[in-house]
C-alpha cells in the first residue's frame, strides 16, 4: 500500500530531528521561523553557491552540520508572494512532498519573510503533500524498488509536521480539504485498477461504501435497466459475461425543495471496442474507461466527506465492452430508453451509448437544476486539445463559463469546444433515428452532438477527458497514471456557484 504520510498542525519551534524544510521567498528570504531552524546559515550560504532565488517550483537541499540536532535542511522556493493563489499552495504542497524522499520525520515550517501564511494555505500546502505522495503500488509485492537493489525496506511512513501561525485553524481547514484528496485518491484508485479486479459488479460495490459518509447508493440490476428500456446501456454490455449496473448516489446536503445538481459517468471497466476490435498497442490504457464514472464517484465522495450544502446526484453506468459470439455487432438497431433509435455502426463508439441511457434516466427521474456527464469518450479530444485540457461541450452559456472559471481555479481546466445543427446531422441515420458515429471528421463534437439528444433543454455540459484522466504528465499533484481529474473540478463548481 502506498505510504501516506501522516500529517499534523503545530506552532513555530525550532525543529529537533529528521529533516526541516523551510519556504523561501523572492531573492532566497527566509521569514524568522524559517531561519531559526538554520541558526549556522548553512542555507543561506547555499543560496548563492546553487543560484537559488527562491523561484517557484525550485529547491536547495543541505546536509546539516556538525552539531545539529537535524539530518537534512531544505529550503523550498515560493516564488512571488503576490502570485501564491489557491493552485500555487497546492503546487508547493507537491514540491515539498518530492523532498520528503525517505526521511522519517520531518518539518515544514510554513513562514514568509513578511508575510501572515493564512491557515486556510498551509491547509491548502498540506493537501499537496498528500496528493503527490499518492502512488499505485498495491501490487507490488516487494517494496521500494526504485532503489533498484532488489531488497525489502520497512520502509515507514513520514510523520511531517506543519509548522505554521494558526495551527488550531489550519488543522479544521485541513480536515475539509482531506475530503476532498481523499475523493482525488478514490478516482484515482478506481482508474489504476486492472479490469480483472473491478468489473461492473466490483465498481457497483466500491460506490455502495459511500453510504457510511451518508449517502443514499442504488445499484440497478440489468433486469431493473431491460424494465426501463436501456436498449443502449445494455447493447453494450451483452458481450459481457459481467453484467451492467447503474449505480445512483444520492448526496442531500441542501434544502429538501431544491432541486439537485447532476453528475453523470461513463464507467466502461474495459473497451475492447467490441467487435469493432481496439489495435493490440495500447489496449491495457482502456482499463481506465471509466476515467468518468470514477470522478463522479469520487466528487461523491467529496461532497459527503465535507458536508456540502448542496442537493446532489451522481449516477454512473459501468458496462464491460467485449467481443463475444453474443456481442453487438456493427449495423445492430438499438431502441434507448427515450425511445429514440440507434444504429450501431461502430461498436467502439460505446460510451456515447452508455450516456445516452444514464443522462435520459438522470433527466427523467430527478429534473436537475443542470447535468455535467463526464466521459473517457474519444481519442480525437487529444489530436483537438492535447492531455492539458478537457473538451468542454453545453448547451448553456453559463454552466459553461462557471466550468471554466472552476477549471481556472482548480487548473483542472477545460475548453469549451462548438456545437451546432451542422454536426448534428452528421449522426443522422438512415435506418434508425440516429447512428452512433459522424464520420472523419470532428469525432469528439459529432459525439457530443448525439449526447445533446438525451438531455432535452436541461441546462448541460459534457466534458470529454479522454486526454486528461488517464496517461497524462505527471506534474507537482500527480504522480500517477490515473489522474483523478474532475474531482477538484467539480468540487469547485459546487462550492463557487451551487452551495448553500
Ligand atoms: N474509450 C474510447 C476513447 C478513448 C481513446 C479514451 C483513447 C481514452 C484514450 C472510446 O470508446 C472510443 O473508442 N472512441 C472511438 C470513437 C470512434 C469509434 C467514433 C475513438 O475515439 O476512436
Ligand atoms: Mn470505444
Ligand atoms: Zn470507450
Amino acid at each position: 500500500m502506498t505510504l501516506m504520510p501522516t500529517i499534523s498542525f503545530a506552532k513555530f519551534s525550532a525543529p529537533k530531528k529528521g529533516v526541516a524544510i523551510v519556504l523561501a521567498g523572492e531573492g532566497g528570504t527566509l521569514g524568522d521561523a524559517a531561519a531559526a531552524c538554520d541558526p549556522a546559515r548553512v542555507l543561506t550560504r547555499a543560496f548563492s553557491v546553487a543560484e537559488f532565488s527562491g523561484k517557484s517550483g525550485s529547491a536547495v537541499e543541505v546536509l546539516a552540520p556538525e552539531g545539529s540536532p537535524l539530518d537534512r535542511l531544505v529550503a523550498v522556493g515560493a516564488g512571488k508572494t503576490e502570485e501564491l493563489n489557491d493552485y500555487a499552495w497546492l503546487k508547493l504542497g507537491g514540491t515539498i512532498a518530492a523532498q520528503v524522499r525517505k526521511a522519517g520525520e520531518v518539518t515544514v515550517v510554513v513562514d514568509l519573510a513578511g508575510t501572515r501564511v493564512a491557515a486556510a494555505d498551509a491547509a491548502r500546502l498540506a493537501a499537496g503533500i498528500v496528493l503527490r505522495s499518492y502512488s499505485f503500488d498495491k501490487y507490488k509485492t516487494r517494496k521500494d524498488e526504485a532503489d533498484g537493489n532488489g531488497k525489502e525496506t520497512s520502509a515507514k511512513p513520514a510523520k511531517i509536521t506543519i509548522q505554521c501561525a494558526d495551527p488550531t485553524a489550519a488543522k479544521k481547514v485541513f480536515a475539509e480539504t482531506q475530503a476532498v484528496t481523499d475523493g482525488v485518491m478514490l478516482a484515482r484508485d478506481l482508474v489504476n485498477e486492472p479490469a480483472n479486479v473491478l468489473g461492473p459488479l466490483e465498481f457497483a460495490a466500491r460506490a455502495k461504501e459511500l453510504e457510511k459518509l451518508g449517502v443514499k447508493v442504488e445499484v440497478l440490476t440489468e433486469r431493473e435497466m431491460k424494465k426501463l428500456g436501456m436498449g443502449a446501456l445494455l447493447g453494450v454490455a451483452q458481450g459481457s459475461t459481467r453484467p451492467p449496473r447503474l449505480v445512483v448516489m444520492q448526496w442531500n446536503g441542501g434544502k429538501a425543495k431544491d432541486k439537485p445538481v447532476a453528475f453523470v459517468g461513463k464507467g466502461v471497466v474495459f473497451d475492447s471496442g467490441g467487435v469493432s476490435i481496439k489495435p493490440a498497442s495500447g489496449m491495457e490504457d482502456m482499463k481506465g474507461d471509466m476515467g468518468g464514472a470514477a470522478a463522479v464517484t469520487g466528487l461523491m465522495h467529496a461532497l459527503a466527506a465535507r458536508k456540502a450544502k448542496v442537493n446532489a446526484v451522481g449516477i454512473i453506468g459501468c458496462v464491460e465492452n467485449m467481443v463475444d459470439g453474443n456481442a453487438q455487432r456493427p449495423g445492430d438497431i438499438v431502441t434507448s430508453m427515450s425511445g429514440q433509435t440507434i444504429e450501431v455502426l461502430n461498436t467502439d463508439a460505446e460510451g456515447r451509448l452508455v450516456l445516452a441511457d444514464a443522462l435520459w434516466y438522470c433527466n427523467d427521474r430527478f429534473q436537475p437544476k443542470f447535468m455535467v456527464d463526464l466521459a473517457t469518450l474519444t481519442g480525437a479530444i487529444m489530436v483537438a486539445l492535447g492531455q492539458n485540457y478537457a473538451g468542454l461541450f453545453s448547451n448553456d452559456d453559463d454552466l459553461a463559463a462557471n466550468l471554466t472559471s472552476a477549471g481556472q481555479v482548480s487548473q483542472e481546466r477545460v475548453w469549451r469546444m462548438p456545437m451546432g445543427p451542422e454536426y448534428d446531422k452528421m449522426i443522422d441515420s438512415k435506418n434508425a433515428d440516429m447512428k452512433n458515429i459522424g464520420g472523419r471528421h470532428g469525432g469528439s463534437i459529432t459525439a457530443a452532438q448525439f449526447l445533446k439528444r438525451f438531455v432535452k433543454d436541461t441546462p448541460w455540459a459534457h466534458l470529454d477527458i479522454a486526454g486528461t484522466a488517464m496517461g497524462a504528465q505527471a506534474n507537482e499533484i500527480n504522480q500517477s497514471w490515473g489522474s483523478g481529474f474532475g474531482v477538484r473540478l467539480l468540487d469547485q463548481l459546487v462550492r463557487d456557484h451551487y452551495e448553500g
